[in-house]
């Protein structure tokens, strides 16, 4: 493909209507504050926030703990299975519009369980809107099950125990919440068993804890994506690893300029792994907290990253698509596409 042929004006309009996947976002994360308000009013729960433009105007994070204090409370107005669905739908909507063909979503169900809401609200609700969205719009999905790393090893089994009878729900598993101080190593047994009943594996590692969390969840955790693993530069031997073995890191560029992992989005090192050879993707992590959608990360980014072309565009879109846990038949059919359209995108000039 002749990417060289493609305008710099024509990329700001390319970005936001090539086919993408998603793997990087947590549900919770995508409910607006408007949301939050309207269930609180519905479900008669009091929050610390008089306004959405309160609870807006406190979305200003200084690491990840003072935005999980927040993601929490939110997270909060969640009881019935409406609400998951509602959450969801509106969620997926938004991502048809982004032009994402497969989303990969996080649940955290130990947030809901812990304030008594049954374990099938969460899955049900999550399903069905994923089943509706499916026939409305065509978009693709699968469900991820995370387990909170500040919570104990026993915590996360009984989490594990109560999702079994939902098995044929989730694709997999992962691990998140705050890093420091909770390193993979303390879920061993849990992803072993995981694994043993075929589900996928990723983790959260080298957000905010160290390149060695990336390596332990790849060794002990034996996970097949990490989610972030930006801080991997600390380790030559890392990169090099991760090059060649092309374990997919997905990047979320926002969020980790909200929560401060870098200063500005100039300084973001994604290009510098991309070209280094890693496969890296671009997600949002948490839409509702961090300034925008998948499309609004692409956008952020290639702008303020000049080098970043047509080329980078479909390298990114590509990996995203390869890195799914879809069937290679399904990923063969959207790569088509993916190329059909840079190829259209050529054509015009
Ligand atoms: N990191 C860890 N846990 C999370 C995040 C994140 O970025 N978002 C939601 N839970
Ligand atoms: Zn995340």
């Amino acid at each position: 493909m002749d990417f060289s042929a493609i305008s710099t004006e024509q990329l700001p309009q390319l970005l936001l209507d090539m086919p993408k996947a998603e793997l990087h976002i947590h549900i919770e994360g995508s409910l607006q504050p408007e949301m939050i308000f309207q269930l609180a009013q519905k479900n008669g729960i009091t929050l610390s926030y008089p306004d959405v433009a309160s609870l807006r105007a406190a979305y200003a994070f200084t690491d990840l703990q003072s935005f999980l204090d927040l993601y929490y409370a939110g997270a909060s107005v969640l009881l019935t299975e409406s609400d998951f669905y509602d959450m969801t739908m509106a969620y997926l909507q938004g991502a048809v519009a982004d032009h994402v063909v497969h989303a990969e979503l996080f649940f955290d169900p130990q947030t809901h369980t812990e304030r008594g809401v049954p374990i099938e609200y969460v899955f049900n609700g999550l399903h069905r809107a994923c089943q509706d969205a499916k026939a409305r719009w065509g978009i693709s999905t699968h469900l991820i099950m995370c387990f909170l790393r500040h919570l104990s090893e026993e915590s996360a089994f009984e989490t594990l125990e109560a999702a079994l009878p939902h098995r044929h729900l989730f694709m997999g598993v992962g691990l998140d919440s705050g890093e420091r101080g909770n390193p993979p190593e303390k879920f061993a047994r849990v992803f072993a068993k995981c694994k043993a009943l075929g589900l996928r594996l990723v983790a959260h590692a080298g957000e905010e804890g160290p390149a060695s969390y990336i390596e332990n969840a790849l060794d002990i955790l034996h996970v097949e994506r990490i989610d972030h693993g930006v801080r991997c530069v600390e380790s030559d031997a890392l990169v090099q690893r991760l090059v060649s073995s092309q374990v997919p890191l997905t990047v979320c560029p926002l969020s980790n300029i909200k929560l401060c992992v870098f200063k500005t989005m100039q300084q973001h090192n994604l290009p510098a792994l991309l070209s280094a050879g890693l496969n890296v993707t671009v997600n949002s992590d948490d839409p509702a907290y961090f300034g925008g959608s998948v499309n609004v990360n692409f956008t952020e980014l290639f702008k303020a990253h000049p080098g970043l072309g047509a080329k980078e565009a479909w390298q990114l879109a590509k990996n995203s698509i390869d890195s799914s846990f879809v069937s290679q038949d399904q990923k063969n059919q959207w790569l088509a596409q993916l190329n059909d359209f840079f190829t259209a995108a050529v054509a015009v000039q």
